[in-house]
């Protein structure tokens, strides 16, 4: 059995070893404790198993534990700069063996293993078997969800610890990224140029949803209106900032209101 307070003590207690004056570290593990409960909500709404419930709930806890020795060492979230975060994770978790503070048994490891592994890669990996799949899916859900509130949270701060939102606005967003977001895709990080195309791509995540019920929060929040607002500010790039908009709200709408893909099989 999965024992989810201990994994919730054990969490605590790690991150107690990392600098937690330093705001990105902070705000690493309030980003972890809200991803927890967006994994709660979708597992709900999937109708999931106690067991499958919990395991999504440790996954969600479990899926940033890279970040702290990332920020630590290389002072920078860029995975490109720095090393994967998700590679990072798995090897503390499993190689290291922290894994063993948080869960007792070991018939789980394969699945949380494979989900941090894949939580933060451009698509999640080939050939895995449903249960693997269903919480690969619901942890990049829920992260992704999280992280719309983060941005959202550091804008209201007009230079954020994440953007200079004044400066972003300024700068034109490349054509590989403009037409991608147009077909309602993402692309890969090797394609982003510089901020706003980072930021652009950032607001892409919702094509890349699983499920509906992420997208949901991510419509009743507006997020992605408080993320094109932000940088709306100047004229001449306005009209275009509009049309984003109205792509991506166009696209939640439609998949909220179908519930698209919303099944585990
Ligand atoms: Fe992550």
């Amino acid at each position: 059995m999965i024992d989810l307070e201990k994994a919730k003590q054990t969490f605590k207690e790690y991150v107690q070893n990392y600098n937690l004056d330093n705001p990105h570290i902070a705000e690493k593990v309030t980003h972890t404790y809200r991803t927890v409960n967006v994994a709660e909500t979708i597992a709900k709404e999937l109708n999931l198993e106690e067991e499958d419930r919990k395991l999504a709930s440790i996954i969600a806890l479990l899926h940033d534990i890279g970040r702290f020795e990332q920020l630590t060492n290389y002072h920078t979230y860029s995975d490109i700069e720095s090393i994967d975060h998700g590679d990072l994770g798995v090897k503390i978790l499993f190689e290291d063996k922290l894994i063993e503070k948080f869960i007792e048994d070991r018939k789980y490891d394969r699945i949380i293993y494979l989900a941090i592994k894949n939580h933060n890669k451009y698509k999640i990996q080939e050939g895995l078997e449903k249960q693997e799949q269903l919480h690969c899916k619901i942890v990049r859900d829920a992260d992704k969800t999280d992280i719309f509130e983060v941005l959202t949270q550091d804008m209201q701060k007009g230079k954020g610890i994440l953007y200079d939102y004044t400066k972003i606005g300024k700068q034109k967003i490349s054509e590989e990224i403009l037409n991608a977001y147009r077909e309602n895709k993402q692309v890969e990080s090797k394609y982003v140029k510089n901020e706003i195309d980072g930021y652009i791509n950032m607001i892409s995540f919702i094509y890349d949803y699983n499920f509906s019920i992420g997208l949901d929060i991510v419509k009743r929040n507006q997020y992605i209106d408080n993320m094109i607002r932000v940088v709306n500010i100047h004229k001449e790039q306005k009209k275009q900032f509009d049309e984003l908009l109205e792509i991506a709200n166009t696209y939640i709408e439609k998949r909220v209101s179908l519930k698209q893909k919303d099944t585990i099989i």
